[in-house]
């Protein structure tokens, strides 16, 4: 495993693969890895004949400079847990070489953006674009890996990557969880000891959520809505928001057709956690 740390040699590499039609699966990240990146790792190292993992911590998603700083970081545990995977390169590139001047374009969102985390975090997709643009357009990856933990995430690249025509196939992969059902998180380690205990609920409410769908063929949105929010009425975190919208589209109007997806956002003292369930209605 090689570590590559600017754009010129990752871009070189690359090519060099693409030369000999070598099929490259790209994982961006943002380091601290956990048991949930590694899944998307695993995955892309089954599909593709050269796995690349990006870690490079993107401050252009962070609206507050205070949930910058406190990202964690340990590149060299990163580096060890990649190199277990039998990741092939690992871009680790610094905010200099990213970002040497100020841009002079910029990307929004036209849809999928003004609600859940779009709406609470404003600018934050709009840096998820920009980095991973770049990344897409240095690396060049027949396969990008993302996790349903962000789901709109999810929604927000396929539509970039549709939109803008990248050869890329988007490969979406399911949330990892710790056994008490908590989605794993590098915010996770932020959590108090109680916070940590009451943290499983989340995910607790999204199943209640579900089971509503599945056992009630005439459910409205709203008592999804009212449900989870009575289930996490007492918690001591703050609910950022609770939605039930349509997936990938991100609609309140939720046609019978469409996949649903069920999402939570609360703030503990100092980590904001999300998760979501999304129903494949058959
Ligand atoms: P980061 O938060 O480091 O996440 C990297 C990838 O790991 C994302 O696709 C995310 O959805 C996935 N992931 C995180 N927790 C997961 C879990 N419990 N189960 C499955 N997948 C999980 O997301 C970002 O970084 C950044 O926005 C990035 C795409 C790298 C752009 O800067």
């Amino acid at each position: 495993m090689k570590t590559i740390k600017t754009i010129q040699a990752m871009r070189e590499v690359a090519n060099d693969y693409h030369h000999q039609n070598q099929t490259i699966g790209f994982v961006p990240t943002m380091g601290y890895l956990h048991d949930g990146h590694l899944a998307l790792v695993k995955e892309a190292r089954k599909q593709n004949d050269i796995v690349v993992a990006s870690v490079f911590v993107n401050p252009l998603q962070f609206n507050q400079s205070t949930d910058l700083n406190h990202y964690p970081r340990d590149f060299d545990r990163d580096e060890r847990l990649l190199k277990a995977e039998a990741v092939d390169y690992i871009f680790y590139p610094n905010v200099e070489e990213m970002y040497p001047k100020e841009l002079s374009t910029e990307l929004s969102l036209a849809k999928r953006g003004d609600v859940l985390c779009g709406a609470t975090r404003p600018g934050h997709f709009e840096g998820v674009l920009v980095v991973l643009t770049k990344l897409f357009n240095i690396i060049s990856p027949h396969r990008v890996y993302f996790g349903l933990k962000d789901a709109q995430q999810v929604a927000v690249v396929d539509g970039l990557i549709e939109d803008f025509n990248f050869s890329t196939e988007l490969v979406p992969v399911p949330t990892t969880r710790e056994s008490d059902g908590l989605a794993l998180s590098s915010r996770n380690v932020r959590l108090t000891e109680d916070e940590r205990l009451e943290a499983p609920i989340i995910y607790q409410a999204l199943q209640a959520g579900q089971s509503l769908i599945v056992n009630h063929q005439d459910w409205k949105r709203d008592d999804i809505l009212h449900l989870i929010n009575d289930y996490l009425q007492d918690i001591q975190g703050t609910i950022d928001y609770i939605d039930c919208l349509s997936y990938p589209g991100l609609s309140s109007d939720i046609q019978a057709e469409h996949d649903i997806i069920i999402a939570v956002a609360v703030q503990y003292q100092d980590a904001r956690l999300i998760d979501n369930v999304i129903l494949r209605p058959d």
